[in-house]
């Protein structure tokens, strides 16, 4: 009888056990699906960004030797290129790639942009500067068409110093940007110039976080505009409040906690949270996620490759304390792109869990994206998404289309365009992450047919209402939110220019028979909050974010 009960008593455990198990199971499945969009995109998107036009343009470096994209006549001598081309010009070295379409366009660089930074202007133009050798002095404008046949434009003046590895900032006031920094230039500048005998300003926080020794660790700095307009600037370990219009550092914030460095070839990434109409846009928070380990790009030169930084350091940079406050990803990561979602939340996707930047200096693909909400309690703020099956190591790249996936391209670790023999091939297939958010389950939620009322060309000035007209058939939740996010310029794990607000909405009228919503929202105070320039603007209901509609923030 005892052993009986016994049995029993171990079955029900067992099965408890077996059951529980399956919970766990449940809980950790890995959400998010991966899409292959094309198997070659010919170019490796080093650098990535998409326009307000629904294209991407994509780039490397022209001193890399032929790309994938083989030109039927020579950019530079116009004479067809032969089949066994040796000629350099035979190759495009950037493209335009359309979304809807899925097809893309070679276009044509004159100078190298290695390593160079951007950001788009207020007309949606995108703004390049910098590079490697002749083109590190560059700058260069690509404006978007519609034709397909525009390209683009160096331009005939040039930087004051040599950028590469520099970051860019749009100003809020005149519609310039600012570049900060760059390999052995301890500086920035204004482009374009504020006066014809403008030139680089010294930034002693340059040489102040450079690694001399120890691989430099602070190029392409982290930049986050602030809503007071004061540039927050973060480099290697340390950051300031900088006033750019006075050239003067107006808050030394406290370093962040940990060995290692963030900043490139240790890259880290690096994103301000969401800025809300909930507290008039005032405050403002940023975080900096993974890393390389101290030495790590040494040890990676000698073939050693040393485990990344686990953690993240959440800070916010406006009001009279600031303290970095620690916790960690559920695993070292450095090379990793962050993106803010619609709803708020941070995806942490791409690169290595071991080593630093540059040439063959990483191992361990991190496979599994991350995904961060900034507004659950520590501890559970971040899961595991789907894991993808293609490294994007060194030079890869990711970006927030406006229908709510994330293209994810590039990753070359060789000096070359290399396919064979090597632990990381030069990458060039194109895909997509498609959230969760976007799950057919979710679809009687997603607002649709998303319209923007404003006159003429989606402008709306700073302040003032404007009418968004969508489509839902069903009450929309309580939590409806108007999100509107700047297109970032990506490259090196930097999303440069990225940034989210929240937006007020009133008035709103359902016409319950046929599902239309119309809703009054309320444009950013002031270009310090959001610089002017193309947006996305998005609805999310109840977390489930519509496709988004450009518009455009100008100056009265
Ligand atoms: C990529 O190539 C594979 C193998 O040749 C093929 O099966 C697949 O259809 C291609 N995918 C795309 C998106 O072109
Ligand atoms: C810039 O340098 C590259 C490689 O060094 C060379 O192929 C190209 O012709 C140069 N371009 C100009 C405009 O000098
Ligand atoms: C790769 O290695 C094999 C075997 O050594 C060799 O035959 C082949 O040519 C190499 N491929 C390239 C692109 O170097
Ligand atoms: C929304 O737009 C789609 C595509 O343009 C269209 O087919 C659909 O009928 C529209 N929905 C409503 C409710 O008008
Ligand atoms: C919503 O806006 C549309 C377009 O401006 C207008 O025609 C319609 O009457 C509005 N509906 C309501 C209920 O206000």
């Amino acid at each position: 009888m005892a052993a009986r009960s016994h049995v029993r008593l171990l079955v029900k455990l067992m099965i408890i056990a077996i059951a529980s198990l399956e919970r766990a199971a449940l809980c950790r499945a890995k959400t998010g699906q991966w899409q292959l969009l094309l198997n070659s995109t010919g170019v490796v998107a080093m650098h990535m960004a998409v326009t307000h036009l629904n294209t991407v343009i994509m780039f490397d470096q022209t001193g890399a030797g032929p790309s994938s994209y083989r030109l039927r006549r020579s950019s530079a001598s116009g004479r067809r290129c032969v089949d066994d081309s040796s000629e350099e010009s035979c190759y495009a070295h950037s493209v335009e790639y359309d979304i809807s379409s899925n097809n893309i366009r070679a276009m044509r660089l004159e100078t190298d942009t290695w390593c160079s930074s951007g950001s788009f202007l207020r007309d949606g133009t995108l703004l390049q500067t910098g590079g490697y050798g002749n083109g590190s002095r560059r700058i260069r404008h690509f404006r978007p068409c519609r034709d397909g046949r525009c390209d683009w434009v160096q331009s005939e003046t040039a930087m004051s110093s040599r950028r590469w590895y520099a970051s860019n900032q749009i100003l809020p006031e005149n519609g310039g940007v600012l570049v900060v920094g760059g390999r052995r230039v301890f500086s920035y500048e204004f482009v374009p110039k504020l006066s014809s005998t403008d030139e680089s300003h010294d930034l002693p926080f340059l040489h102040q976080t450079y690694d001399r020794n120890g691989g430099e660790n602070n190029l392409y700095p982290f930049l986050h505009l602030s809503s007071d307009g004061n540039l927050f600037i973060f480099a290697n370990r340390d950051s300031i409040l900088f006033d750019y219009k006075r050239d003067k550092v107006v808050k030394k914030f406290p370093q962040i906690p940990g060995k290692g460095s963030r900043s490139y070839p240790s890259s880290g990434s690096s994103v301000i949270f969401p800025l809300e109409h909930g507290n008039k846009f005032c405050k403002v928070e940023v975080m900096v996620c993974g890393g390389a380990a101290t030495g790590a790009h040494r040890a990676a030169g000698h073939g050693k490759f040393l485990k990344g930084l686990q953690s993240c350091g959440r800070m916010v940079i406006t009001g009279d304390e600031h303290k970095w406050k620690m916790e960690d990803m559920p695993g070292p990561r450095l090379m990793n792109d962050m993106i803010i979602l619609p709803m708020g939340h941070v995806l942490i996707i791409n690169g290595a869990q071991r080593g630093s930047a540059g040439w063959n200096n990483a191992a361990g693909p991190s496979l599994v994206p991350y995904l961060y909400k900034p507004k659950k309690k520590p501890g559970s703020r971040f899961s595991m998404l789907k894991s993808a099956k293609i490294a994007r190591l060194y030079h890869s790249s990711a970006s927030l289309l406006p229908d709510g996936r994330i293209l994810v391209a590039g990753g070359n670790p060789n000096q070359q365009y290399m396919f064979e023999n090597v632990t990381y091939p030069t990458e060039l297939r194109l895909q997509a992450f498609i959230p969760n958010y976007m799950d057919r389950k979710y679809h009687k939620y997603r607002p649709e047919n998303l319209t923007v009322e404003t006159q003429g060309d989606r402008s709306v000035k700073y302040g003032e209402d404007f009418t968004v007209r969508f489509w839902l058939g069903r009450r929309p939740s309580k939590a409806v939110e108007f999100s509107v996010y700047a297109p970032p310029f990506t490259t090196h794990s930097l999303s440069m220019n990225q940034r989210l607000l929240k937006l007020s909405s009133k008035n709103m009228v359902r016409d319950a028979a046929k599902g239309w919503v119309n809703i009054t929202v309320k444009a950013p105070p002031s270009p310090n909050v959001a610089p002017p320039g193309y947006y996305m603007l998005t609805v999310v209901n109840g977390g489930i974010p519509s496709t988004s509609q450009w518009i455009r923030f100008i100056h009265a």
